[in-house]
């Protein structure tokens, strides 16, 4: 297929680009210069920003575009205009967090979702506040503005290797640095992440397909809790070390973010968004590489990226230090204990 990826070069496009190529589609990367352009040789590369730049397009040609930059409906309604009748099918990369909070348990597509009360939502500061609704704008721009069949993608947390926010990576590079470690006291908290590189291959098979609709991407197939995780993260660790626990009201009253400080563990209260349910993307093909494999992976690639910047999630450990002192040695722990 000829294909157009926005975006491309960072993280999940990165990955879509790689699976694009070694399926043997004619890719055109889009995007503006400033992250990887020295990969993909092998593709065809428009430089441009999405905001002002969209008429570099003009002369393609497309069966399908995916889109992993858009953040604001004026994004997505300006490639709507600058690709209609020369795209066949678009894929919008959207996320979870269009859906509303509070919401029961599993969370189908059809639930209700986030919107921005009266603020204009190409005017609003983008914020983790309004990230979600404004995606959900996006994804009603795209409904009005692209006659042809689309896939709304709304992936929960994307894991792997490249992943710039660390908030996965963070766990299995942690634990494999050894001694004392904090974790929350709960380890029955759900949790849901997708390997970028499983999210890009569905991705492409939906597009090859021409598959229209909107679905949830979250993994685990089966579900899987956080002591899990961090018991696969010990056992793959160059050293036991000694997980130090803290009970989620402690953790709360000495100011540790869930999900940002503590990746993947959210306050009881909130763990319903990590129980997304999959089912329709199951049915669309959607499949999982073993969980050991993308740990495995993630910490070939965070021992060397971490070794040369400062860790974006997680606890630093002057921080970690300061906690370490506030909770209870949950015992050394054995490689498979
Ligand atoms: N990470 C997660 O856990 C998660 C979870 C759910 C959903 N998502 C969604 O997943 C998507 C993928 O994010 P990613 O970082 O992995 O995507 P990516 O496609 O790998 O990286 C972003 C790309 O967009 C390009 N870009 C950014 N702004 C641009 C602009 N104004 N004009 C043209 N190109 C632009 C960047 O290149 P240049 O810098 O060179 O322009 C880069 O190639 C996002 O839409 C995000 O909302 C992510």
């Amino acid at each position: 297929m000829n294909l157009l990826i926005i975006g491309g070069t960072r993280f999940l496009g990165r990955h879509l680009a790689e699976a694009a190529l070694a399926r043997g589609h004619d890719l055109t990367l889009f995007h503006r210069g400033q992250t990887g352009v020295d990969l993909f040789p092998e593709a065809r590369r428009i430089l441009g920003d999405r905001r002002t730049d969209l008429d570099r397009l003009a002369d393609g040609h497309w069966d399908a575009v995916i889109d992993t930059c858009g953040y604001r409906p004026a994004e997505v309604r300006a490639a709507c205009r600058a690709l209609n009748g020369r795209v066949g099918h678009y894929s919008f990369i959207s996320t979870i967090s269009v859906y509303a909070e509070g919401l029961p348990a599993p969370i189908e597509e059809d639930a209700p979702v986030r919107r921005l009360a009266d603020a204009d939502p190409d005017v609003v500061e983008l914020t983790g506040e309004t990230y979600g609704a404004l995606k959900t704008a996006c994804e009603e721009a795209l409904t009005a503005g692209f006659p042809g069949p689309k896939a709304m993608i709304r992936p929960g947390l994307i894991v792997g290797p490249h992943d710039p926010t660390d908030r996965f990576s963070y766990w299995p590079w942690r634990i494999d640095q050894g001694g004392a470690y904090v974790v929350p006291a709960d380890p029955d908290c759900p949790v849901q992440v997708i390997d970028a590189r499983d999210l890009a291959g569905w991705t492409l098979d939906l597009v090859e397909s021409g598959r229209a609709g909107t679905f949830n991407a979250v993994g685990p197939h089966d579900p899987l809790t956080l002591g899990q995780l961090l018991q696969a993260c010990r056992d793959m660790a160059r050293t036991p070390g000694a997980p130090v626990e803290l009970p989620e009201a402690r953790l709360l009253d000495l100011g540790v973010s869930p999900f940002t400080d503590l990746p993947l563990w959210l306050p009881k209260e909130r763990q319903d968004f990590s129980r997304v349910s999959h089912r329709k993307a199951l049915a669309a093909g959607l499949t999982f590489r073993p969980l050991e494999q993308t740990l495995a992976d993630t910490l070939a690639w965070a021992r060397l990226e971490l070794a040369g910047r400062p860790q974006r999630a997680g606890l630093t450990a002057e921080r970690e230090a300061g906690l370490l002192g506030e909770g209870r040695i949950v015992g050394r722990m054995q490689r498979h204990g």
